[in-house]
């Protein structure tokens, strides 16, 4: 995402001021010796926001009548409020410059309800609302200088090039103030401020209570609101201003045509709506809202705790070689937090401790943190193990990728953390005989007891995968011992009212899968192998490889491993139940199920799909290669989102390995795979068979009929053809536009079955091509 604001506000004044436009005989400026009353408004010169008097309040006798801004498609949907705190008792109100002036608002009996208290010496001042919905008050000489400006006086709402933060020069502050209720714009309860010390962190107060943090900038977003990442057709920026000392702040810009505002309700709940038009017609659609689960409220889990809101039982829990402070009360109430194990060993005979990985949270409280944005990650390490005090460390910038730049280290408890996806990494300080631990960990109180223990599982593994590199090949991955359970066997038989017939959702050669229910009413799918598979070492090691790998791995296209069971001769992996099955079942199904996936709906999941290989080849410190990509390994969650499944033949990838039991699905595997070399272009590979086959609705098959379909099809100019029939019949977007972009993916799915490997582009290129708008697809290498 692009990180400059496009254009300054100033850039956008310069721009607008010869532009005095009149829209429709509605004026946009107001003069002195003018007035605004009644029902006259002023229009900005697009039209879109429009400034006037409305009212609030049920009964004639009781209305309030206010002056405000609000979007002209939607006159409900008021963004700013002059006399939010003396309402007007008719409509009789007249806004006028004053004579030194400033913008004054004066009640029928001519008493002034409000005032912009801006003085100016200049004879010819003006009013004028901006098509940013910006009311402004300038001299008409010395430039056009401002004397006052709504944006810096924010109500409720925060508007595309609107900013909170601060400027340190002049004291100024701006943050939103949630209305007192839904008819009262008078000051609520709730106010979003941009935290300034540390990283900028955009908070919700409840007066001075801290309730909801976004989490810190980290130069791509804010660590705990990743969805923004998805919304680039919404926003064409995000930034922030970070010169201490002289402003910190935040804003962001709307893609043109876009109309959005972030609002805070006032019952305590940020929004985000979009004006878009539904099977309903035109209306405000909800695209955010935080806090959006009870992970997200602040400190939940106490100090040194970790939230994870996708946790099969509870959710909270404590950082590895951390238990409850109060343990008889953490089920009701974790927000004691927990205490560390083993003290850290440091002083002045220097340091044995280590750091854990923490993988995709959102970064905890940064108040009190230090930060340093010129320097690596590798000297953030080094200081932070330096400094006795030094608790923990992350990246402060994330935006080149990698491992990221700069420094932010934690002298303080670790507080408010929480698993989110795409969240960050963070490294935790720990004596060296917790992090050396083996499982099982120290026994933690039920009934976190699981949470943790999943916890501390998924971290051993990381710490595993790194002792295995360093110890030479990972072909065996460790075969779990008796009773390693995260989720114990007898819940996952009431789950599955003991492995019932009825339960089962499908079953394969290695396993039996049943869909199950856990006492909290959640739905989970339950793979159980075969114990014909468990007779042999491989299928003990094929458990323990889903295992590792699944455990380690968290991405928003990745199907998540929620818990899994060793006990009794049982191995039993636990899933997310995805009630929409399986990508294959719908684009080679009968013509009614092909219909369900529109042409929108099937780039989304080959970009889905894209983003999670490119993942698991990179996403993580060790490269994972899946091997056996195709449809009927990605499944469709509740919003046809991708998930893509089956790990259980992915391995970690280390390139001079001899391999390896080989998996191969007829016109899916690549030809050198056949051969026996196994790389992450591989994937590609599969992926590329994949994507052709979700865009054509026919299955390559061992003759590789969709490859050289598409091939054909594309040297005769004639990818249309391609498409299956039934989606192009159901074409929402104009054809044109399906047509460009069909021929893009057509031509990423032919770059990606090259026969030579080293043709084929690596997974994050293909994430690029696919995701990069309106890009010239003959910048793209030409095809085979
Ligand atoms: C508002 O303007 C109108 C003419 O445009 C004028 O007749 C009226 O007296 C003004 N009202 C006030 C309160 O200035
Ligand atoms: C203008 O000044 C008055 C009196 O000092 C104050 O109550 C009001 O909040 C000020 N208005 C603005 C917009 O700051
Ligand atoms: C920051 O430090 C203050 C003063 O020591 C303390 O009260 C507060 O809890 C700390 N905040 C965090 C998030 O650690
Ligand atoms: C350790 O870090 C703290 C907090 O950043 C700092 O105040 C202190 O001076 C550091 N100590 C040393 C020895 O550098």
């Amino acid at each position: 995402m692009e990180m400059e604001a496009k254009c300054s506000l100033l850039n956008l004044l310069l721009l607008l001021l010869p532009l005095i436009a009149f829209a429709a005989g509605v004026a946009d400026t107001l003069g002195k010796g003018g007035n605004i009353t009644g029902d006259e408004t002023l229009v900005s010169a697009d039209g879109t926001f429009t400034m006037g008097f409305f009212s609030l309040g049920a009964s004639t006798t009781t209305k309030r009548y206010y002056l405000g801004i609000w979007f002209s498609v939607s006159t409900d949907a008021v963004c700013w409020v002059a006399n939010s705190e003396r309402p007007l008792s008719d409509k009789a109100g007249v806004l006028v410059i004053s004579d030194t002036g400033s913008l004054v608002l004066r009640n029928s009996s001519g008493q002034t309800a409000w005032s912009s208290n801006s003085t100016t010496s200049s004879a010819s001042v003006v009013v004028q609302l901006l098509d940013t919905g910006n009311l402004v008050v300038r001299d008409q000489g010395s430039g056009g200088t401002l004397s006052w400006q709504s944006f810096d006086d924010p109500s409720n709402t925060l508007l595309s090039g609107m900013k909170v933060g601060k400027d340190f020069w002049n004291g100024a502050e701006w943050h939103l103030t949630s209305w007192k209720a839904a008819d009262d714009p008078s000051p609520g309860l709730y106010r979003r401020v941009l935290d300034t010390s540390g990283l900028p962190d955009f908070v919700l107060l409840h007066g001075n209570v801290t309730t909801y943090r976004s989490g810190p900038w980290n130069g791509r977003s804010f660590s705990g609101a990743t969805e923004v990442l998805g919304y680039k057709n919404l926003l064409a920026t995000m930034s922030v201003t970070m010169s201490p000392g002289d402003e910190v702040s935040y804003r962001y810009t709307a893609e043109p045509g876009v109309l959005t505002r972030l609002v805070v309700m006032d019952t305590g709940v940020v929004k985000r709506f979009v004006w878009s038009n539904s099977s309903q017609g035109w209306g405000w659609d909800t695209v955010f809202q935080g806090p959006r689960d009870i992970c997200d409220n602040y400190g939940k889990c106490g100090a040194f705790g970790l939230c994870d809101a996708s946790s099969v039982l509870a959710p909270c829990g404590c950082l590895r070689g951390f238990s409850p402070a109060s343990p008889s009360s953490w089920s009701t109430d974790a927000s004691g937090g927990c205490r560390r194990n083993a003290a850290l060993q440091c002083g002045n005979g220097g340091t044995t401790d280590g750091f854990l990985l923490v993988r995709g949270v959102k970064l905890p409280d940064t108040h009190n943190a230090s930060v340093d944005m010129d320097i690596t990650v590798k000297e953030c390490e080094r200081r932070c193990r330096a400094n006795c005090s030094c608790l923990a460390y992350a990246a402060a910038d994330i935006r080149g990728g990698g491992g990221g730049t700069g420094c932010v280290t934690w002298t303080d408890d670790v507080v408010d953390l929480r698993y989110v996806e795409r969240g960050q990494d963070m490294y935790l300080r720990l004596a060296k005989s917790e992090l050396d631990k083996k499982f099982p960990l120290a026994a933690v109180v039920a009934p976190a007891a699981f949470v943790v223990a999943a916890l501390a599982f998924l971290l051993l593994i990381w710490w595993r995968a790194k002792a295995t590199k360093r110890n030479g090949p990972a072909d065996s991955p460790r075969t779990p011992t008796m009773n390693d359970c995260s989720l114990d066997l007898a819940t996952v038989k009431m789950a599955t009212r003991d492995f019932s017939q009825s339960n089962v959702i499908g079953e394969g050669g290695f396993a039996v899968v049943y869909k199950g229910e856990l006492p909290n009413g959640r739905s989970v799918t339950v793979k159980r192998l075969k114990q014909s598979v468990l007779a042999d070492d491989k299928g003990k090691k094929d458990f323990a490889r889903e295992v590792d790998v699944m455990a380690n791995v968290r991405h928003a296209n990745l199907l998540r491993l929620l818990a899994y069971c060793n006990e009794g001769g049982e191995r039993i992996l636990i899933y997310a139940f995805m009630p929409n099955k399986s990508l294959d079942l719908y684009i080679f199904g009968k013509p009614s199920d092909r219909a369900r996936l529109n042409w929108r709906q099937r780039l989304d999941i080959i970009h889905g799909v894209a983003h999670g290989v490119a993942y698991l080849h990179q996403g993580s410190e060790e490269s994972v290669v899946h091997r056996d990509l195709k449809p009927s390994n990605v499944l469709l969650d509740d919003n046809w989102k991708p998930k893509i499944a089956d790990f259980n033949t992915a391995k970690l990838f280390i390139r001079d390995e001899p391999d390896v039991s080989i998996v191969v699905s007829p016109g899916y595997t690549s030809p050198e795979y056949l051969q026996g070399e196994m790389t992450p272009k591989c994937d590609v590979y599969s992926f590329g068979v994949t994507l052709l086959e979700t865009l054509s609705g026919q299955r390559n098959g061992p003759m590789k009929r969709v490859v050289s379909n598409a091939r054909e099809f594309w040297r005769q100019g004639r990818v249309m053809s391609l498409l299956d029939s039934t989606v192009a019949l159901t074409m929402s977007p104009s054809g044109s536009e399906i047509s460009s972009e069909l021929e893009r993916c057509v031509r990423i799915g032919l770059l990606c079955v090259q026969e030579a490997p080293e043709s084929r582009p690596d997974m994050s290129a293909v994430v690029a091509m696919l995701t990069t708008r309106n890009s010239d697809t003959s910048v793209l290498p030409r095809a085979a």
